[in-house]
């Protein structure tokens, strides 16, 4: 495999530095190289700096490397997106009508829509057809400049399922060029059969899912919708609790549609990061920050239910890390755009620019425990990169509803562009 040479990017970000969530103004901090250059060797970063200081190293390898000239452009880390469900059978575009109708989105799952639909099509749909349908999902995702993404369960609810999803995720990180990073999430919902009888539902995931989902080692992460009519906290807590003894680190779905406890349980349990948190209280977003755990936001999801997006200025400025994500699922969120989601940090939630792409790399991949590897350029770290058709950080936020991915290196390896 030939070494890959960028040069002369007018701003190269690197998010260069330590590799723990950032916050307050350590969120505008993008490590930003002017005239930028990052030398990719083997799949990882060998080299970051100045053109010029990289010329002084490579100049006599220069015929060995695929030179790319970003003169003009603006280059980045892949972006990483710590909260999708993307491995998901069939789509609800009749939902969106519902909605657009008056049809709130409880109601429509509360009547064995939403989730359950998503379920019913899943449980339905062949492993082969799964990891198809995810594929073209991931595609997407890769051409718009995201190279990293966390996947979760939680459209099977029962055992026989929630495997197959969790396999399909699998597999997929093995054979596509993006790295898939899998949640289980069996508290997604009650299934329709078990209305009235939440807790045997919850007996089933705490005795027989989380066993096998550990012994075959499917997942890294637990998550559980914690809302008013789907896990109350108290269950929530009991689920992510369970999942600890074996070892899968806690998520929540916190405080979507109503204010319930969601960021308090999420410091409470030392969840890795909330999500959503539309309704947090202050108290929720205070213990949060003093807790560490990391806000994982979603403004195309609140655009999409036409609700108001959560509050991510007041997070920062509480010292709370945040997160941004597209939450990609068929019915809150179908969409694979993270430049959208940029966007919509800034317009909807005052995200400043370098904020944003903050959220969108280093935090993003600390949310799903990837910093190690993924996040930022750094010596050492993966060559995930994206060169842009754009020529600084903000007019890629500025110039709004437009993809302006130009090229998307994984590991060193052109796959897009
Ligand atoms: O994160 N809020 C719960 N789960 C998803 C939506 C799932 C669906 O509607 O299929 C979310 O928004
Ligand atoms: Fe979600």
């Amino acid at each position: 495999m030939r070494p890959l040479w960028i040069k002369h990017a007018v701003q190269l970000v690197t998010v260069a530095g330590d590799n723990s969530p950032r916050i307050r103004e350590g969120m505008s901090d993008l490590g930003l190289i002017e005239d930028g250059s990052v030398w990719i060797e083997h799949g990882k970063i060998v080299a970051v700096g100045t053109t010029s200081e990289l010329e002084a190293l490579f100049a006599e390898r220069s015929d060995e490397a695929d030179v790319i000239d970003a003169t003009g452009r603006l280059v980045t880390p892949g972006l990483v997106d710590p909260h999708t469900h993307v491995a998901y059978g069939g789509s609800r575009e009749r939902e969106f009508e519902m909605r657009l109708e008056g049809a709130t989105y409880m109601e429509i799952m509360n009547t064995g829509g939403g989730i359950h639909a998503t379920t019913r099509m899943t449980r339905e749909a062949t492993e082969d057809e799964l990891v198809e349908q995810t594929t073209r999902r991931l595609d997407s995702f890769l051409a718009h400049g995201v190279t990293t993404v966390e996947g979760k369960s939680g459209y099977g609810l029962d055992l026989e399922t929630e495997l197959k999803q969790l396999r399909v995720m699998k597999r997929l990180n093995e054979t596509h060029p993006i790295d898939l990073v899998a949640t289980f999430m069996g508290g997604h919902a009650v299934p329709q059969t078990y209305k009235g009888r939440e807790e045997e539902y919850i007996d089933v995931i705490v005795n027989d899912m989380l066993t096998r989902v550990s012994a075959e080692k499917l997942a890294v992460f637990n998550d559980v919708f914690c809302e008013v009519g789907v896990f109350t906290p108290e269950q929530s807590e009991r689920i992510l609790e369970a999942g600890k003894k074996y070892g899968l680190i806690p998520k929540i779905h916190a405080d979507e549609i109503e204010s319930y406890g969601g960021a308090e349980l999420a410091a409470k349990v030392g969840a890795i990061s909330a999500e959503h948190l539309l309704k947090a209280s202050d108290e929720g977003i205070r213990l949060m920050a003093e807790a560490g755990v990391i806000a994982c936001l979603l403004p195309a999801t609140a655009l999409f239910l036409r609700e108001e997006a959560a509050r991510g200025r007041a997070m920062i400025d509480a010292g709370v890390a945040v997160a941004i994500s597209t939450d990609c699922n068929p019915g809150s969120s179908p969409t694979t755009s993270m430049s959208l989601v940029m966007n919509l940090a800034c317009i909807s939630m005052r995200l400043t620019p370098a904020e944003t792409l903050v959220a969108a790399t280093l935090n993003a991949a600390c949310a799903i425990g990837m910093q190690e590897r993924v996040g930022s350029l750094e010596v050492g770290k993966q060559g995930d990169i994206v060169m842009w058709n754009v020529s600084s950080y903000q007019e890629l936020q500025y110039l709004f509803g437009v993809n302006h991915v130009g090229s998307v290196w994984k590991k060193g390896v052109k796959v897009v562009g």
